[in-house]
């Protein structure tokens, strides 16, 4: 436990050092990134009624007790989201902030049951999203994938007919991830589904070890074939699976600011981040769900500078290791090494 505050480096990287440094966000859900104005701009647009009177109101909720308590509100305000283009429209404001932070490569997340069992068809959701991300390779330079996670607090039958769906959107969606409630939920649930998008040809990540214990990641790398943990935090109470991960070079995808606004640790102090790096893991920092929980990929990398301490050296590997965990091409994850030897200079 570490109570005060690390005296400032001088090796640590400034604001702008640390949003400037290349990297790949690989734990981003595109619609935790769904801001307050822009919620109430699309209740307008699309007649949606909102419990709230104002935008200062609706971000006044923006305080969570656990997991669960922030997923309610998240799967409420995201009834917003009707069309092709509020998914558009979404993602183009997600990738301009991006870009100001220092994303050049995103894998991001979407949850398309929670969409289709509004009646938004999958194709309006996956045409949205492509948009705006063929604007941004084109205009911002930043590379991108898609990848479909399963609701694992909705049924397995459901996981399987969303999975058939996504199946026929493979010029889009490169990978299959596992999120919401994740206590009560093992990843043992979804072995048939995973094996079927592997079999399909589809990458596979999993959420294990944020809320749930450590033994979900173990399960998600022997049942389900994940490729990436994300988070994964949970990992340090089980010193044999943080040998094999840094073995096995598996990589964590880490949100600090999710963990600490959603209770999984009780100070930023306290986060194993370093723990993890220091025992060879290959760790990524990432945002999660930016708009509700304070920040964005930068904004997490500042703040553990601040609370745990961040040397240059340790900034650059974190996004050396979002880099070389990230699915993109040989080619593009070497264009951004280099880019990224340049920021070292
Ligand atoms: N869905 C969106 N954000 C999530 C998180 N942090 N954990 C699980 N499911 C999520
Ligand atoms: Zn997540």
């Amino acid at each position: 436990m570490t109570d005060a505050v690390p005296a400032p480096s001088p090796s640590a990287p400034s604001d702008s050092a640390l949003m400037a440094l290349p990297k790949a966000e690989l734990h981003l859900h595109i619609e935790g990134t769904l801001e307050p104005d822009l919620v109430f701009e699309l209740a307008g647009r699309n007649g949606v009624p909102l419990p709230y009177a104002s935008v200062e109101e609706l971000a006044a909720q923006y305080d969570f007790a656990d997991l669960q308590s922030f997923l309610d509100l998240y799967y409420a305000t995201m009834d917003v989201l009707r069309t092709k283009d509020d998914f558009a429209e979404l993602t183009r404001r997600y990738l301009a902030r991006a870009a100001e932070q220092g994303v050049r490569h995103v894998e991001l997340f979407f949850d398309p049951q929670a969409h289709v069992a509004r009646g938004v068809r999958l194709d309006d959701v996956v045409d949205g999203i492509g948009a705006a991300l063929d604007e941004a390779e084109r205009d911002l330079g930043i590379t991108s994938g898609i990848i479909l996670c399963f609701l694992r607090d909705e049924s397995v039958e459901s996981a399987e007919q969303i999975l058939s769906a996504g199946l026929t959107r493979t010029d889009r969606i490169i990978g299959v991830g596992l999120d919401s409630a994740e206590v009560g939920y093992p990843p043992a649930l979804f072995e048939a589904v995973y094996r079927r998008a592997r079999e399909a040809g589809l990458r596979v990540v999993a959420h294990a070890g944020e809320e749930g214990p450590a033994g979900y990641v173990r399960d998600a790398l022997d049942l389900l074939g994940a490729e990436r943990i994300d988070h994964g935090i949970r990992s340090v109470e089980d010193d044999a699976l943080v040998q094999r991960l840094a073995a096995e070079r598996i990589a964590l995808t880490v949100c600090p600011l999710s963990n600490l606004r959603l209770r999984a640790v009780p100070v930023l102090a306290d986060h194993p981040l370093h723990e993890l790096d220091d025992a060879g893991v290959a760790v990524t920092i990432n945002s999660d769900d930016p708009a509700y929980f304070g920040g964005y990929v930068g904004d997490n990398f500042i703040a553990v500078r601040d609370a745990l301490g961040l040397t240059a050296e340790r900034a650059a590997r974190y996004a050396r290791n979002s880099i070389e965990a990230s699915f993109a091409s040989d080619g593009r994850k070497a264009e951004l090494l280099q880019e990224l030897e340049a920021w070292r200079g």
